[in-house]
């Protein structure tokens, strides 16, 4: 039997716990060790997920020598010098979404998990759930013809706390990073590398976007409109449109347990069900990767993760919300 895949989780929030509940239903994976920045949240994380290893430092759990991968679940503003630590360490690396603030942050990662020669990737994780794998065999099946456009959104009504991550710009607050991401990437799925990037936003009194609209035209010719919000509940549903038919995820897209194919006036529900909470389709994807010697997933590669930092950059630009890691 092959060797168990020994994880190491940095940060103890809301997220990291949501990861480790689902790792658990992930064959071949232990998690040996939790970093934090205080000795009492990695013991109480540890005691909760029964991790024998407890580290006060992020530092320590990268000089642990019985950790392969790190998960890094701090908040966004850390993500590259969390990461980029693991990687000098030796460690692979799966990385909370957005990978970075911005697209020179991206590069830096991509920059220390060659020079290692470590795995990387962004935790995308709804890119692995059913529904998303059955998106991709349809799509290449060609089930609906040529997709020439996708509309998705995700957004909530979250209390407006400015200390929150959501809303503090210097923990990287804003609705586009931290929501956007999800339908852009989506987009990205279906209709391919960007070659114009048109947005608005509303910008808060915390200096970050508090609902922001990014329009993209893609390489290939589709159009698509992602949509964002912090302050109010959207509708959380994609469509992608193609020259034969459609595709329809209902809410919460990323993370369905069915989709609708409309095709020739009729619908067809397809059920794709699951067990927990869908973070661990990506975690099984780290191990295969790592099982094959794969330092990239080719699902999510390093190269959209990049161009998906790119549009995020451009879009900020347009609606005016600069991060301190912009310089
Ligand atoms: N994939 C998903 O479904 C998903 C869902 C939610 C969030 N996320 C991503 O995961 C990351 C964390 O989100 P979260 O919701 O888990 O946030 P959270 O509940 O606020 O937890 C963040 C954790 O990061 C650590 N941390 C390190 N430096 C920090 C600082 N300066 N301020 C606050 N916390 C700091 C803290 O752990 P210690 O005190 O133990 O160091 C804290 O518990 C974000 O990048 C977010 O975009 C992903």
């Amino acid at each position: 039997m092959a060797e168990p895949i020994r994880w190491g989780i940095a940060a103890t929030g809301g997220i990291a716990a949501g990861f480790a509940t689902d790792l658990a239903l992930v064959e071949g994976a232990v998690i040996t060790a939790a970093g934090s920045r205080s000795q009492a949240r990695a013991d109480a994380f540890g005691d909760q997920f029964d991790v024998p290893h407890r580290h006060a430092t992020y530092e320590a759990l990268a000089a642990d020598p019985d950790v392969d991968v790190v998960y890094v679940a701090s908040p966004h503003s850390r993500h590259a010098a969390d990461a980029i630590l693991f990687l000098d360490a030796g460690k692979h690396v799966l990385c909370e979404k957005p990978m970075a603030m911005n697209e020179r942050e991206v590069v830096a990662m991509i920059d220390a998990a060659r020079r290692n020669g470590r795995f990387l990737m962004e935790a995308i994780l709804t890119r692995f759930t059913p529904a998303h794998v059955e998106v991709r065999r349809l799509l290449a099946d060609g089930a609906i013809g040529t997709p020439l456009a996708v509309d998705a959104e995700f957004g909530f009504p979250f209390p407006h706390d400015p200390t929150h991550r959501l809303f503090d710009i210097a923990l990287g607050g804003g609705a586009l990073l931290d929501l956007g991401i999800y339908p852009l990437q989506f987009a990205t799925m279906v209709l391919g590398p960007a070659a114009a990037v048109a947005a608005v936003g509303h910008v808060g009194v915390t200096n970050v976007d508090e609902h922001v609209a990014v329009s993209i035209r893609h390489e290939g010719g589709g159009l698509s409109v992602a949509k964002a919000a912090s302050r109010v509940l959207l509708g959380n549903r994609a469509r992608i449109s193609g020259t034969d038919g459609a595709i329809l995820l209902p809410p919460s897209f990323q993370n369905p347990r069915h989709l609708t194919v409309v095709k020739d006036g009729e619908s067809t529900r397809m059920d794709a069900p699951y067990d927990g909470i869908g973070l661990r389709f990506g975690a099984e994807e780290v191990h295969r990767c790592l099982a094959a010697g794969e330092l990239e997933s080719p699902v999510l590669p390093l190269a959209e993760t990049r161009q998906l930092a790119a549009i995020m950059d451009e879009a900020r630009r347009q609606i005016g919300v600069r991060y301190p890691a912009d310089g």
